[in-house]
């Protein structure tokens, strides 16, 4: 599927589920091969870039088996990995690299870690030098980009306040904390997605949070675990952005995770007038899990700026889409880090947008896409830059545009969605 056409459609309505929360995927996996035992891990992401993960984790050594959703992994307890005879492959994925980087870190062996070209891009420097600050010897290449050479030592526990509010570079140095002998603490001075800490707690490790710092203490034994994975919120959100975008929509998203360090994006929608409603909300391994039912209204649009950011990241490309599809327009502030992942999506949202014929002005960390005055979006070709969120922030705004739009590159979707353009196309109605 080189490119995929994104024919406009009058309005979306059904049920569906998403595929599993691809976060809470990596930290599962990354856990349960540090487990002594077999864990069973159901609705697994089927995202590449667990798939990313599931591969480096059996390269060292831990024994994974995939049946559609479901993921058994052996693990052999916190000393087991083996050294890898070939290189680590995170493919496209940051977590795994980041987070892997961290369990390398405390490994008797050295690894390197490599992934495709536009991981070959992101910072690392932000995790190697709390990991460096640990013991372990990094070597990137130039600037701080992979591939990354590991060789891990036994390590020391440090205190680190994060300078960058980032789940990644958090969970990295809590991951390497489990090898270190004593406590290991971050300081978070914006609060980010907590999965790490609560799947730390599911396996067994002693972990607490007191105000902004996260404490794990070294050296415990992890035992193998039977877990769920909800439903991908960011994953979810492009269903949400569909339904506000189509006049009459009604759509229903059933187990998806909730997490409150997750969540930000429904308030934030909800502010700008969204009927949206939660359901049977219930709490799974620490993780809350409900259903989402939304119901299409026009939205006001308005300004995400300041500490919010952080717990939006993922999710904004689909709101910034959503900007020609609002009254007053959306503008996103203080979010330079959306510069360096997947892609630079400032940039790819501010041409893209273009493209459809949306008025947008680029701004070093954000952007401003003028609302519905500026007039109807057209169907364009989008360039989604090989980035997952991109491809579908474009194929939901292309739902409401004046003729077809073609979508290149369309199969990076499978990054964090492969089933999304089928789905898409079985809920709308033309
Ligand atoms: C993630 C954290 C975020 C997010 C990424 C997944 C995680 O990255 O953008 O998609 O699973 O911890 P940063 O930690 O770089 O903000």
């Amino acid at each position: 599927m080189p490119k995929q056409i994104i024919r406009p459609a009058r309005t979306i309505s059904g049920s569906l589920e998403v595929p599993g929360d691809k976060s809470i995927s990596h930290r599962y996996a990354m856990l349960a091969a540090l487990a002594e035992g077999v864990s069973e891990i159901s609705h697994f992401s089927a995202a590449a870039d667990c798939r990313s993960t599931l591969d480096c984790l059996s390269r060292l050594g831990a024994k994974v088996e995939i049946k559609d959703s479901r993921v058994r992994v052996t693990g052999a307890g916190l000393a087991g990995l083996r050294k890898s005879r070939r290189s680590l492959d995170a493919g496209n994925s940051g977590t795994t690299m980041r987070l892997l980087a961290g369990i390398l870190s405390g490994q008797e062996f050295s690894s390197t870690i490599d992934g495709d070209a536009s991981l070959r891009r992101r910072p690392m420097r932000r995790v190697m030098d709390p990991l460096t600050k640990m013991g372990a010897r990094i070597e990137a290449r130039e600037g701080g980009y992979a591939p990354l050479k590991i060789t891990g030592a036994r390590l020391a526990p440090i205190e680190y306040t994060l300078p960058v509010p980032s789940a990644q570079v958090k969970s990295a140095v809590l991951l390497a904390g489990l090898f270190a002998d004593g406590v290991t603490s971050v300081i978070e001075p914006v609060r980010t997605r907590d999965h790490t800490e609560l799947a730390l707690a599911e396996f067994g490790a002693r972990i607490d949070r007191e105000g902004r710092a996260v404490r794990v203490q070294g050296r415990p034994r992890l035992a193998a675990r039977k877990l769920e994975v909800p439903g991908d919120l960011s994953s979810a959100v492009f269903f949400l952005a569909a339904a506000l975008v189509l006049p009459e929509s009604n759509i229903v998203i059933h187990n998806v995770g909730l997490n409150p360090t997750r969540s930000a994006v429904l308030d934030v929608l909800g502010s700008m007038g969204a009927a949206i409603s939660l359901v049977s909300v219930r709490s799974a391994h620490g993780e809350l899990v409900g259903d989402i039912a939304v119901r299409h209204e026009l939205l006001r649009g308005g300004i995400l700026e300041g500490d919010a950011i952080a717990q939006l990241i993922d999710e904004l490309p689909a709101i910034a889409a959503l900007g020609p599809y609002t009254e007053q327009g959306i503008e996103i502030r203080n979010a330079a880090e959306l510069r360096v992942k997947e892609s630079d999506r400032i940039a790819a949202l501010a041409e893209n947008l273009r493209r459809m014929g949306a008025k947008v002005e680029e701004r070093p960390d954000g952007l401003r896409v003028e609302g519905r005055s500026a007039g109807r979006l057209h169907g364009a070709e989008i360039e989604p830059r090989g980035d997952h969120r991109m491809a579908m922030a474009f194929a939901v705004a292309a739902l409401g545009a004046e003729g077809d739009t073609l979508i290149r590159d369309a199969e990076c979707a499978a990054v964090s969605y492969p089933d999304f353009y089928a789905t898409l196309e079985r809920l709308v109605e033309r």
